[in-house]
């Protein structure tokens, strides 16, 4: 494992992907900050993390196995390995809220934000990056934000978070290889948050509809039951769960 600590970065993902557009980058490469001035989510959205309380940190694995449209794959192997972790834990009532983010009851304590490197429709590598609230007691502004000091009072020595949390992506990214795509998708699926329960989603533009959370496609895409019975799958621009 090659680990890279820096105090401050603008994004520990932009890092890495500057760093593998001009060198070879040795596979499990992980960088890891205690602060980003620059911090990225999902869907162009900023990640705000006060500084050395978190665990912020982006995992470069090559996995060169996958057609790029199978990227999703990637997510719900690290979204596993995330909440197996916690579980080992005893952070009480875990759930992956779709497509990645790691709950504790209907609190957000984990995102994660995979970037991958594909040539000719195939996938070569992927920058995993993980922010996880980890010690930080306060969370200004933010709605449904918590941490696993805020849940269970304890403190967390952070390496040995980050520790199991890559051997777990490890693990599950084997998954992959071995090509058990059906039980990482029915694990994944198990721990789905509001899944078959009466949930409230807004479309795009704006209107409210109400719908069953059934599962995902192979491509990622969020299966919804609608009020007629008929089952609809949803990209991350069309919906957004209401909770
Ligand atoms: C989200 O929920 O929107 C995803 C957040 C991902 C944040 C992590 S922190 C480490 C890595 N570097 C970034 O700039 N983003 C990810």
């Amino acid at each position: 494992m090659n680990l890279i600590k820096l105090n401050a970065i603008d994004s520990t993902n932009s890092y890495l992907k500057e760093l593998s557009a001009k060198n070879e980058v040795p596979d499990c490469t992980i960088v890891m900050a205690d602060y980003q001035t620059k911090g990225r989510g999902q869907m162009g959205t900023g990640w705000l993390s006060e500084e050395g309380k978190n665990l912020i940190f982006s995992f470069f694995k090559k996995i060169d196995c996958l057609h790029s449209d199978e990227q999703f794959y990637i997510s719900m192997a690290t979204s596993l390995a995330i909440f197996k972790t916690l579980k080992q834990f005893h952070i009480p009532q875990l759930k992956i809220k779709w497509p990645n983010d790691i709950l504790s009851a209907n609190q957000k304590i984990c995102g994660i934000l995979i970037e991958t490197h594909i040539t000719s429709n195939k996938i070569k590598a992927a920058i995993i990056g993980v922010g996880l609230n980890v010690n930080q007691m306060d969370f200004p502004g933010v709605i449904n934000a918590s941490s696993l000091k805020q849940i269970t009072g304890i403190i967390y020595n952070r390496d040995e978070i980050l520790n199991r949390i890559t051997s777990q992506i490890e693990t599950y990214v084997n998954l992959i290889y071995e090509g058990k795509f059906e039980e990482l998708k029915s694990e994944y699926e198990q721990h789905l948050f509001r899944k078959e329960k009466p949930s409230t989603f807004k479309s795009r533009d704006g209107e409210l509809f109400m719908g069953y959370i059934k599962g995902i496609t192979n491509k990622g895409l969020l299966n919804v039951m609608l009020e007629d019975n008929e089952v609809k799958e949803f990209d991350l621009k069309e919906i957004k769960l209401l909770y």
